[in-house]
C-alpha cells in the first residue's frame, strides 16, 4: 500500500492578502509542478480566493483552516463548506489544537465537521496531539486514542480512507521542540491501530498520517522517512517559500 506524502502548510492568522499571493507565486514556482508530493496550502478565510488564482494551473491545492457544519443559517462569523467549495477548496483542517484551547473545539464537534466536510466531497485533515502535562503523565497513548475515536466515530469507513489526520503534540507545535522519530512513530502506528479497529485494516492502510509540530527543513526527512508517517502539517516554516519548499523537497 503506497500513500502518497502530503505536506500542508498552515499559515495561521498571518499575511495580508498581497502576502499570501506574493507566498503563493513563490511557492508556484518553486513547488508548483511536483507530483510526488501533495503540496497544500492553507491561508485565512481571507486570503482564500487570492491563493486559489495564484495556483491555478499548478499542483498545489487549496485548504481552509476550519469550517463550521451547517450549510446556511444564523451563524454569524461562521463559513459553510457550500462556500469554501465554490472558491476551490480541496482540504479543511479540522480541529487544530489553538481551535481547541483557544476556542472550544471539542472531539464531538470536529466529529460534525467530517461529516459535513464529506458531504460536499471535501477532504478534511484531522488534527489530534497531547500536551505537555499528558505527555509527562504517560496519558499520550489514551488522550490520542480518545480523540481519534471521538473525532472518526459513526463517520464512513470508505470517507475515513481517503482523510488525512494529523498528530500534532502541542509542546512540539511553535516551540522548536520537536517529537523525535521515535515519539512520531509510535504515535503514528497507535492512530493507525486505533483506525484499524474503529474500521478496518484496509482503511487503516489507506488513511495518510500527517505529523506537525516544529517540522523544518532540517528535520523534516528523518521523521518523513518513518514507516507510518505520510506527511507534515507545517505551521512557522511554511510562512517563507524557502523553507516551505525545503520541506516538500525532503529526501
Ligand atoms: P509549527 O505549527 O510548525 O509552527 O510548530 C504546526 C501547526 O500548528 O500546525
Amino acid at each position: 500500500m503506497s500513500r502518497k506524502p502530503i505536506i500542508a502548510g498552515n499559515w495561521k492568522m498571518y499575511k495580508t492578502r498581497q502576502e499570501a499571493a506574493d507566498l503563493a507565486n513563490g511557492l508556484v514556482s518553486r513547488v508548483g509542478t511536483k507530483k510526488d508530493v501533495e503540496v497544500v496550502l492553507c491561508p485565512t478565510y481571507t486570503s482564500l480566493e487570492t491563493v486559489a488564482q495564484a495556483i491555478r494551473g499548478s499542483q498545489i491545492r487549496l485548504g481552509a483552516q476550519n469550517c463550521y457544519f451547517e450549510d446556511q443559517g444564523a451563524f454569524t462569523g461562521e463559513i459553510s463548506l457550500p462556500m469554501l467549495k465554490e472558491i476551490g477548496v480541496h482540504y479543511v483542517i479540522i480541529g487544530h489544537s489553538e481551535r481547541r484551547q483557544f476556542f472550544g473545539e471539542t472531539d464531538a464537534n470536529i466529529n460534525k465537521k467530517a461529516a459535513a466536510i464529506y458531504r460536499h466531497g471535501l477532504t478534511p485533515i484531522i488534527c489530534v496531539g497531547e500536551m505537555l502535562e499528558e505527555r509527562k503523565a504517560n496519558r499520550t497513548a489514551d488522550v490520542v486514542t480518545k480523540q481519534v475515536e471521538g473525532c472518526l466515530a459513526g463517520l464512513p469507513a470508505d470517507k475515513v480512507a481517503e482523510s488525512v489526520i494529523a498528530y500534532e503534540p502541542v509542546w512540539a507545535i511553535g516551540t522548536g521542540v520537536v517529537a523525535t522519530k521515535e515519539q512520531a512513530q509510535e504515535a503514528h502506528a497507535l492512530i493507525r491501530a486505533v483506525v484499524g479497529k474503529m474500521f478496518s485494516q484496509n482503511v487503516a492502510e489507506a488513511v495518510r498520517i500527517q505529523y506537525g509540530g516544529s517540522v523544518k527543513p532540517n528535520n523534516v526527512t528523518e521523521i518523513m522517512v518513518q514507516p507510518d508517517v505520510d506527511g507534515a502539517l507545517v505551521g512557522g516554516a511554511s510562512l517563507e517559500a524557502d523553507s516551505f519548499a525545503g520541506i516538500v523537497n525532503f529526501g
